[in-house]
């Protein structure tokens, strides 16, 4: 599904250059659920807006479903990250002055869907996430947890080949933040392809797999816990 192979990424601060991602390879398989963890600063976003094609590498190649995308064009880019990714991010994003079924009916809209296909296929994804009866709630009329759901609806209705979210629990009491893991378990049962990013190793080991960001490279977690042995 993904292949990233020797890819860096570096900022030019001043005088200094910072190697944030230093020739990293990670591959990610179709139907995985995937979680990369690591602390503040060890280059999750930056790993995820390449991984999003918000942002391409400095170096090494990043192949989508077995094309090398490394340097396509920003259209071309767009084009992927519109139709081919669904985002989820901590703070939710949704637009404040639609209500939950508009905000699903967006990404819909974007690619020119007639207003009726929009309505039911945003209502059936808004069942999926168990928010049926609140199509009519601002994001302000529904709690945290509910929002998420809404922006889980948002990002799966367009049937994305992956689902990317950064840190989907981050902005959640524990108890809202497990009901979104267990949420995001179900779509991977269901054949979604997750990748999670987060820095809170609890809620990275309940996915799949486990990838460690260390140094700017990527450590398979039981290799990390073989070091010392
Ligand atoms: N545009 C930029 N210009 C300069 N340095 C940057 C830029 N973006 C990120 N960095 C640096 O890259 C490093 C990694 O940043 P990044 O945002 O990827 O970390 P993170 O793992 O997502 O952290 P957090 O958990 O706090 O969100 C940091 O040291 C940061 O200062
Ligand atoms: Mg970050």
């Amino acid at each position: 599904m993904i292949k990233l192979i020797g890819v860096s990424k570096k900022f030019k601060m001043g005088e200094n250059e910072v190697i944030v991602l230093d020739k990293m390879d990670i591959h990610i398989k179709q139907n995985e659920f995937a979680a990369i963890v690591g602390p503040s600063g060890s280059g999750k976003s930056t790993l995820m807006n390449i991984i999003g094609c918000l942002d391409t590498p400095d170096e090494g190649d990043y192949f989508f479903q077995g094309k090398n995308i490394s340097k396509a064009s920003d259209n071309h880019l767009a084009d992927i990250r519109n139709n081919k990714i669904g985002f989820i991010f901590q703070n939710f994003n949704l637009l404040p002055k639609l209500n939950a079924l508009e905000n699903v009916e967006v990404p819909l809209q974007y690619r020119g869907l007639k207003e009726q296909e929009c309505r039911k296929k945003a209502i059936n994804y808004l069942a999926k996430v168990g928010l049926t009866g609140r199509e009519d709630h601002k994001p302000n009329q529904l709690s945290g947890g509910q929002q998420q759901r809404v922006a889980i609806a948002r990002a799966l209705v367009g049937e994305p080949e992956l689902l990317l979210a950064d840190e989907p629990t981050g902005a959640l009491d524990s108890i809202t933040g497990q009901e979104i893991m267990e949420l995001l378990k179900g779509l991977h049962s269901q054949g979604h392809s997750v990748l999670l990013i987060t820095h809170d190793q609890k809620v990275a080991e309940q996915a799949e797999r486990v990838l460690q960001i260390q140094d700017g490279r990527i450590c398979h977690r039981n290799e990390t816990l073989s070091v010392g042995v």
